[in-house]
């Protein structure tokens, strides 16, 4: 992975993970980075054009199924860092068919193609933390049952179990990065600390008024994402294709990251934050926690950015672009 004419590719490198992965790749400078998108017009801006000038661009679609057929000869890649995906969890609880197909079948399309035409290519897959769902084993690491509870996690769970079973069988170098929540500036604003730490910076800039939550007592172990971004690029650099858990070891409530965030601001959440039923999942994992301690003792990986930093880091964000 340490050669100059190493080609990396990457899918949804407009995503918050691509997008990370890809610029400590490019600041790295050691290899050919190859971004696959859908919309180049639309996914241009969102990469930014420092980014964007620096990388290789290939459009397609997950739900071709030649795509990864006609990428990879063409684009010859020695790793792979499949990242797109259909990543929202409430989404696919009201519709779970394009979760499942995209998020669940297209990857094995990948490993069928990396199988029969480039079986040198290393591929990472991010699995979730929503593999273990409904576990009463707390914290979570790589030796837990798996016990998804919603499609999002179902479909990650097929693909988690189609890395090892490829690798056992197929001797190929594919690794599963069990990713906790990981949250920056970049998430999408339909993920909570997103929708919250935005809401906060325009209820404080008077351009809004309340915001709708679903449930406050919801558990997540939230981490910064370009700590996370380094953690995959450790486990494809790792002489092993193998499994690790990313995650910080503690977790917090909505309820406390509204606190945080509207805190940052000097504002009250309690006067703003209401709660609507349209949002409420009728399912969630039992307090996903995850124990890292193997990442760190075999790759040194830590999660290096606090729950503090994390939120001020969102909110400033938030707060600076919309002034
Ligand atoms: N999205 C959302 N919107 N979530 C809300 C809201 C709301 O208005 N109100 C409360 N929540 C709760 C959800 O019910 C959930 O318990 C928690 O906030 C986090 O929700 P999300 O930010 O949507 O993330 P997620 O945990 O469901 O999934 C994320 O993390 C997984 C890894 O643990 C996603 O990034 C997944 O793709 C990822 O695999």
């Amino acid at each position: 992975m340490s050669d100059k004419k190493k080609t990396v590719l990457i899918t949804g490198i407009s995503g918050q993970d691509g997008y990370y992965i890809a610029s400590q790749l490019v600041a790295a400078g050691e290899c050919r980075v190859v971004g696959l998108v859908m919309n180049s017009e639309l996914e241009r801006s969102l990469v930014g054009e420092e980014l964007w000038s620096q990388i290789d661009v290939v459009e397609g679609e997950l739900s071709d199924s030649e795509l990864f057929n006609r990428l990879l000869p063409e684009v010859k890649p020695d790793a792979i860092f499949h990242l797109a995906a259909l990543s929202h969890v409430g989404q696919s609880i009201k519709d779970p068919m394009p979760t499942m197909q995209i998020t669940g079948f297209a990857p094995i399309r990948l490993l069928e193609a990396v199988r029969t035409q480039s079986p040198q290519t290393r591929v990472l897959f991010p699995a979730s933390a929503e593999i273990f769902g409904r576990t009463q084993i707390s914290p979570q690491d790589e030796s837990v049952p798996l016990n998804p509870c919603t499609p999002y996690g179902v479909a990650k769970t097929l693909v988690y179990s189609a890395a090892r079973c490829w690798r056992l069988n197929y001797g190929m170098f594919v690794s599963n990065a069990i990713l906790f929540n990981h949250e920056s500036p970049r998430r999408g604003e339909n993920f909570v600390t997103r929708k919250i730490t935005l809401a906060a910076a325009r209820i404080a800039r008077g351009m809004q008024k309340e915001l709708f939550l679903g449930n406050l007592d919801s558990r997540r172990d939230w981490g910064w994402a370009p700590d996370y971004a380094e953690g995959m690029r450790m486990i494809i650099e790792h002489d092993t294709p193998d499994d690790f858990v990313l995650a910080t070891g503690i977790s917090h409530s909505v309820r406390e990251f509204c606190a945080a965030a509207f805190g940052y601001l000097d504002l009250d959440w309690e006067k703003y934050v209401r709660v609507d039923p349209a949002f409420v999942r009728p399912n969630e994992p039992v307090q996903p926690v995850g124990n890292p301690a193997r990442a760190r003792s075999v790759l040194g990986w830590s999660n290096k950015t606090s729950f503090e930093q994390m939120v001020e880091q969102m909110v400033r964000f938030d707060y600076e672009r919309l002034g």
